[in-house]
C-alpha cells in the first residue's frame, strides 16, 4: 500500500473554515452577545468569500476538486449502488450531499445579504429590492438554515456509517489530505491546482465578497438643506 494526495490543501482549509464559519454563523446570532448581528453578518459575508473560492476550485483546483471528476451522473449512481464503483475522491452518493451543501449555503448566505432584522441592522445589498420582497427573503433565510442544518446533520451521520459499518474513515483524508491506495494505483495522485490557480481563486473569492457587501453601491445623496421660508 501506498499514501498519495487526494485533497489538496485548500479544498480542506475551505472545509474546515466552512465548518468553523456556520458554526459560528448559529452562535452569533443565537447567542446574546454583544453586536451578535455585525459579527454574524461579517462571518456570513465570509462564507460568500468560501463559496465563490470553491467554485473556482471546481474547475482549476486539483485533480479531486473539480466537479467534472466526481459530477454524480446515473449510471456513476447506479453503479455506486450496485458495489462496482471503486474510483478515489467522492462517491456519486456524497457528491449529491456535496452539491447540495453548497448550494444550501450559497442560497442562504445569499439571502442574508437582503435581510433586516426589524430593529437596527439591515444586510448590505437590503436597499437593492422592494420592502415587501426583503420581508420574504429573511423569512426564507429564518427557515433555510434549519434546511441547511439537516443536511449537515445527514452529512455527519453518512460519515460515521462509513466510519463504523463500512470501516472506512472519510475524515483522516479531509484532515491530511492522504488517502491509501494500492502501490499500481499511485499513478492516481490528485494533480494540478498549483499557485496560479490559487490566486485566480482567491481573487474571485475577494471580488464576490466585494459585490456582496455592497461597497460598491453609491451612498445617498445627503438630505436636502430645509428650505427656508421668508417670514412675510
Ligand atoms: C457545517 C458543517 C459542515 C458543512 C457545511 C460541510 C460541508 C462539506 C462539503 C461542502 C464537502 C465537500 C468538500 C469539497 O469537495 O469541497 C464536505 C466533505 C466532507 N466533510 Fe463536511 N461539512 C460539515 C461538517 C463536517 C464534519 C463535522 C465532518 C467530520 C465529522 C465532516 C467531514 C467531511 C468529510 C470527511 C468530507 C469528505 C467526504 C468524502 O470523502 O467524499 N464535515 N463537507
Ligand atoms: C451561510 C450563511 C448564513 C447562515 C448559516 C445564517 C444563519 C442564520 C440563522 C440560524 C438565523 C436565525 C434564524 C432564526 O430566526 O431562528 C439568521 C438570522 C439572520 N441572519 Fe443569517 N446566516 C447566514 C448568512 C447571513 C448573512 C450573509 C447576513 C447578512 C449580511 C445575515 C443576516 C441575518 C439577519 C439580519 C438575521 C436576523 C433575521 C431575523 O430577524 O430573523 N445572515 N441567520
Amino acid at each position: 500500500m501506498k499514501k498519495i494526495k487526494l485533497w489538496d490543501l485548500p479544498t480542506r482549509l475551505f472545509h474546515w473554515l466552512l465548518v468553523a464559519s456556520i458554526a459560528a454563523l448559529f452562535i452569533t446570532i443565537k447567542v446574546d452577545m454583544d453586536n451578535g448581528i455585525g459579527w454574524h453578518a461579517k462571518i456570513g459575508l465570509f462564507v460568500v468569500g468560501l463559496i465563490a473560492f470553491r467554485l473556482a476550485w471546481g474547475f482549476i483546483g486539483s485533480t479531486y476538486a473539480r466537479f467534472f471528476q466526481f459530477f454524480p451522473t446515473p449510471s456513476k449512481i447506479i453503479a455506486y449502488l450496485k458495489g462496482e464503483w471503486h474510483e478515489l475522491g467522492h462517491n456519486p452518493l456524497g457528491a449529491l450531499s456535496v452539491f447540495a451543501l453548497l448550494a444550501l449555503t450559497a442560497a442562504q448566505a445569499g439571502l442574508g445579504l437582503f435581510t433586516s432584522d426589524d430593529i437596527s441592522f439591515q444586510g448590505p445589498l437590503y436597499g437593492l429590492i422592494d420592502g415587501e420582497l426583503a420581508l420574504t427573503f429573511t423569512g426564507w433565510h429564518r427557515w433555510l438554515a434549519y434546511g441547511l442544518l439537516a443536511f449537515v446533520g445527514l452529512h455527519v451521520a453518512s460519515i460515521l456509517f462509513y466510519k463504523l459499518v463500512k470501516k472506512h474513515n472519510m475524515v483522516i483524508p479531509m484532515l491530511t489530505g492522504k488517502t491509501e491506495v494500492a502501490d499500481n494505483e499511485a499513478g492516481k495522485a490528485a494533480k494540478g491546482g498549483g499557485g496560479v490557480a490559487l490566486i485566480i481563486a482567491l481573487v474571485i473569492a475577494i471580488l464576490a465578497v466585494w459585490g456582496a457587501s455592497g461597497a460598491w453601491i453609491p451612498a445617498p445623496p445627503p438630505p436636502a438643506a430645509e428650505i427656508q421660508t421668508p417670514a412675510w
